[in-house]
């Protein structure tokens, strides 16, 4: 069956691990991340923006999460990430989503708020969770831009206010991570996560952790992270095999070959994120 997120990320908090949600587009992707998480008996959530949800069909992305969790017994959740139409969430939800963010971080604190709790009474209704975020990360995820001088890290304080009056399930913080790629080596705040950590016991979710040193991701996850968000370094891998591939066969046209190259580097880099989020064989 599809789960929500609860037991996988409180049991990773709890044993000082990370989830990995990878962002996936299409059935190629989505086995990719499965085949990997089934083989290193991880836990698994596989998260779909709202462009992948337009693009690949919110009942087709269910029905493979059905196909894949009838085959293998790893805990599975899918997950919208980045949602901020509340329609759409529930929507989704109604069609078998058991996760959702609600990234309502381009808000004032109170509208943020009030949005957030919204979605909190409609999910938890169908066992759903609910992740918010509070501060913005820089860097582009599919449609949703921020530039340098509208990002904002997480403020410890106003992280438990909003914690406790929206009833979420976890917590996406902004510590200096960037969704996509870095110009230099990124500066991570360690220690206002490290403060967050001590005042709020939900859950806490790193965005933007492609491109991010291996070493960082796991201090941040020794730190309480417990949920790693990976999208960029997945797409690079895939696409550049695929391109590959055509350079070297400029007349191939079944997608069954030239696509295979691309899950197979897809497939690598699944696995070392796995490995720094220490969620191989937990299950
Ligand atoms: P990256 O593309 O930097 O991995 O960010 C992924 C993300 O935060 C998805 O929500
Ligand atoms: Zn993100
Ligand atoms: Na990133």
């Amino acid at each position: 069956t599809i789960l929500s997120t609860r037991e996988m990320l409180l049991t990773a908090q709890k044993n000082n691990y990370a989830v990995p949600a990878f962002n996936i587009h299409n059935m190629e992707t989505m086995q990719v991340v499965v085949d990997v998480a089934r083989k290193l008996r991880s836990p698994l959530i596989i998260a779909a923006t709202p462009s992948t949800v337009e693009y690949a069909d919110r009942d087709y992305i269910v029905a493979m999460a059905q196909a894949a969790a009838r085959q293998t017994d790893i805990p599975l959740a899918i997950h919208l990430d980045h949602h901020e139409e509340i329609n759409d969430i529930e929507r989704s939800i109604d069609a078998g989503f058991r996760s959702v963010m609600i990234d309502a971080s381009k808000k004032p604190f109170e509208e943020n708020i009030e949005i957030v709790k919204e979605i909190v009474a409609y999910a938890h209704k169908y066992d759903t969770t609910v992740e918010a975020e509070l501060g913005k990360l820089v860097g582009q995820e599919d449609d949703l831009i921020v530039d340098e001088n509208d990002s904002a890290y997480t403020d410890p304080e106003a992280a438990v206010e909003f914690v406790e009056k929206t009833g979420i399930d976890s917590l996406a913080v902004a510590i200096g991570t960037a969704h996509g790629l870095y110009k230099g080596t990124p500066k991570l705040d360690f220690d206002r996560l490290q403060q967050i950590r001590s005042e709020i016991d939900i859950p806490l979710v790193l965005h933007g952790a492609s491109d991010v040193p291996d070493e960082f991701v796991k201090r941040t996850i020794s730190l309480g992270i417990c949920k790693v968000n990976v999208a960029t370094d997945l797409k690079i891998p895939f696409s550049d095999a695929v391109k590959s591939y055509f350079l070297e066969n400029p007349d191939a046209n079944d997608p069954r070959k030239y696509m295979t190259p691309g899950k197979l580097a897809m497939e690598k880099i699944v696995e070392h994120k796995i490995k720094v989020c220490g969620s191989e064989n937990r299950y």
